[in-house]
């Protein structure tokens, strides 16, 4: 029996209400697999815990998540609380501390009626996106100097190691070949003449290495065009920490919304726990409904399953989202039904277990 400890964050808003629905999933699974057993610590960080603390989570927060396998995160932020502190003081924390340097984002349509692009089919929006996750554009180097003055200036530095972008593109090139598929870079050396000249050499480079991976580099304005016109152009990207950021939106929005979104903050030598979590926010004109989508949350706990090394249950969450998909009835409102987010969550673990005899 292996015994994976999760520490869970639901943090702000909706946080709690969909981590709840992965947890659901987690102890399905626990029920289903006897060769499987998880531990749940529960952390109450987040903007509740800054108002009262003045901080956004213990001084020791980071010495006591030292010791789980993954953390499994909800959502940070919440109106009263400035977002560039809910964000730097909790999530980047984390992600800087546990030097989790890869964000993994799958951009996969599983159902063609919910991208609004016109006559695309699961098959043509199915890609990988590799976001660096811990230096770029969000390491937090810069300067405000004679604030309030009229000369005031704001320097923010991006900062592109030779360690950070090398390890990056590698790992990338790593996952290209493995999966035999193609991998795209996407940048900005025309405008962005140290950072992005770098990364583009870096990328050649490494490229050396691999020479049976098929490459393409696109500037970040053409990329963008290309994620709506002609998404079938990508089979792993792998990008900066900004770019990153807003391109894996538009991969959001061309597979069904935020609702179905979900990120992985991964340390890949595993010296520290990797940390899964939805794409979405907080959400605080829905939050407290109980409306809002657990589908992202719940995608989380497949690659966390996959992370785990028990893929096949990383699979089997992934089709029975797909299912569900097909199944409106059972949906939230973002997606036309007129589902509780408690109802999709018992909905699921129904059809979990219904698979679970092909799986066990
Ligand atoms: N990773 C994170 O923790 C994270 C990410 C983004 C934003 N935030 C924080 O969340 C707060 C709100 O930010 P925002 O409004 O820009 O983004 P948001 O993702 O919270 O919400 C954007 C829109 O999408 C909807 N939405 C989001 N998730 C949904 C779900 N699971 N089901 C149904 N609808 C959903 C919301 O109702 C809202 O209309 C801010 O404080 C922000 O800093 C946190």
């Amino acid at each position: 029996m292996k015994t994976f400890k999760i520490a869970l964050i639901p943090g702000d808003g909706i946080g709690p209400e969909v981590v709840a629905e992965g947890v659901k999933v987690l102890q399905a699974i626990e029920q289903l697999d006897p060769a499987i057993s998880f531990s749940f610590t529960e952390f109450p960080w987040g903007c509740e815990y800054y108002l009262e603390h003045g901080k956004m989570m213990a001084d020791d927060g980071i010495e006591k998540l030292k010791g789980f396998d993954a953390i499994y995160l909800g959502a940070v932020g919440y109106p009263g609380v400035p977002d560039h502190i809910s964000l730097w003081d909790l999530l980047l924390t984390i992600r800087k501390e546990f030097d989790q340097y890869v964000n993994l984002r799958p951009i996969t349509l599983l159902n063609p009626a919910l991208t609004p692009l016109k006559n695309k089919t699961a098959e043509q929006i199915d890609f990988l996106v590799i976001r660096e996750n811990s230096e770029g554009e969000y390491a937090g180097a810069g300067d405000w100097l004679f604030k309030g003055k009229p000369e005031e200036v704001v320097l923010q530095t991006g900062v592109f190691s030779r360690k950070g972008t090398e390890r990056i593109i590698r790992y990338a090139y790593e996952e290209a070949k493995r999966s035999n598929r193609t991998l795209t870079s996407i940048s900005k050396a025309n405008a962005l003449n140290y950072s992005m000249v770098f990364w583009d050499e870096v990328f050649e480079e490494v490229g050396k290495e691999y020479p049976d991976v098929q490459t393409y580099s696109y500037l970040v304005d053409a990329a963008s065009l290309y994620f709506v016109t002609e998404p079938e152009r990508f089979e792993v990207v792998v990008t900066s920490n900004l770019f990153g950021d807003i391109l894996t939106d538009i991969g959001a929005a061309i597979t069904g919304g935020m609702g179905l979104a979900t990120g992985a903050n991964i340390n890949p030598e595993r010296s520290y726990p990797s940390m899964f979590e939805p794409v979405h926010g907080s959400a605080p004109d829905i939050s407290g409904k109980g409306i809002a989508n657990p589908i992202a949350a719940i995608w989380s706990v497949s690659q966390m399953m996959d992370f785990f090394g028990e893929e096949k249950w990383g699979k089997a969450i992934l089709s029975v989202i797909q299912e569900m998909l097909h199944e409106k009835e059972s949906l939230t409102s973002d997606l036309g039904g007129e589902s509780t987010t408690t109802q999709l969550g018992d909905r699921f673990v129904e059809l979990l277990a219904a698979r679970s005899s092909e799986l066990v």
